[in-house]
């Protein structure tokens, strides 16, 4: 594992040679801030010796090297969901190599559906928690102690010192960030009404299905997480109307603004 990490290493090194401090996941539709970065390289996934290759609309597929708010960022536009038929464990090696560019701060962002009755489209939602049981856990398999321990503690998967300056931030600007407990599904189906009320009961904020295979890798080798949501519809209730990939686009896009601004102060503020 460790080889294979160290070959995409030396592929992104070859054309970048800087040490990022930040490392950003970009969720469907959340490129804007890609705009925000002072772009010093950037490499399609495919072009990177042992990255999958991205495939579903909405989504870059592109590694993006620069400065941002005065750090260095490495920042994924686009991602690898569990459903487009990677292993799970391919969905979270560009998080591995992340850490060995160097990140010491890993930013996830995703669009999500809202199952907190509270929830508008378009909310933020600061993730404070997650419930993974409903998707492959990325670390089954041999583990290598040289990347982090066979049983990682995930009592603090999204760090809490983050989550107090990203709440500050928040204030500062006068935007409203909910905080919730995110739960990952596999998709690529929206969830049933029934499955729903199930995650409401237990006790999700919202329902997505990216970000926790990446929190728990990140967990697994010790870097502090920060996760966002964009809360893109709303869970069904009796009388809603079925939900549609690209409404999902059309409310991320709009929200775009507001979680660049804070990811860009947030940067600024750690
Ligand atoms: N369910 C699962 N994933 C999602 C949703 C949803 O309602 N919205 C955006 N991603």
């Amino acid at each position: 594992m460790t080889n294979k990490i160290g070959e995409a290493v030396a592929g992104i090194r070859r054309i970048w040679k800087e040490e990022p401090s930040v490392g950003i996941i970009l969720g469907s539709g959340l490129g804007d801030l890609v705009h925000e970065v002072a772009i010093e390289a950037e490499i399609n996934y495919g072009d990177i010796p042992g990255f999958p290759v991205s495939t579903v609309e909405g989504h870059g597929g592109k590694l993006i090297m620069g400065s941002l708010s005065g750090k260095k960022v490495v920042v994924m536009s686009g991602r690898f969901h569990y459903y487009e038929g990677y292993s799970i464990q391919d969905t979270v090696f560009p998080v591995r190599v992340m850490k060995f560019l160097g990140i010491k701060t890993l930013m996830l962002s995703n669009a999500a559906g809202g199952v907190n009755r509270s929830f508008k489209v378009g909310d933020l939602m600061l993730i404070k928690d997650h419930i993974s049981q409903f998707m492959p856990n990325p670390l089954i398999g041999k583990n290598d102690a040289a990347l982090g321990p066979r049983f990682p503690d995930m009592s603090e998967p999204y760090n809490k010192k983050y989550m107090e300056v990203m709440s500050r931030v928040a204030v500062d600007n006068g935007i409203e960030l909910r905080k919730g407990v995110y739960v990952g599904v596999t998709g690529p189906t929206f969830e049933t009404r029934a499955e729903y009320d199930m995650i409401r009961i237990l006790g999700g904020d919202a329902v997505g299905m990216s970000t926790v295979p990446e929190a728990i890798v990140a967990a697994h080798m010790g870097i502090p997480c920060l996760g966002m949501s964009v809360i893109s519809d709303l869970s069904l209730g009796e009388e809603d109307i079925p939900i549609t990939h690209e409404e999902v686009l059309a409310a991320v896009k709009k929200a775009g603004p507001k979680l660049s601004l804070l990811f860009k102060q947030f940067i600024a503020a750690i």
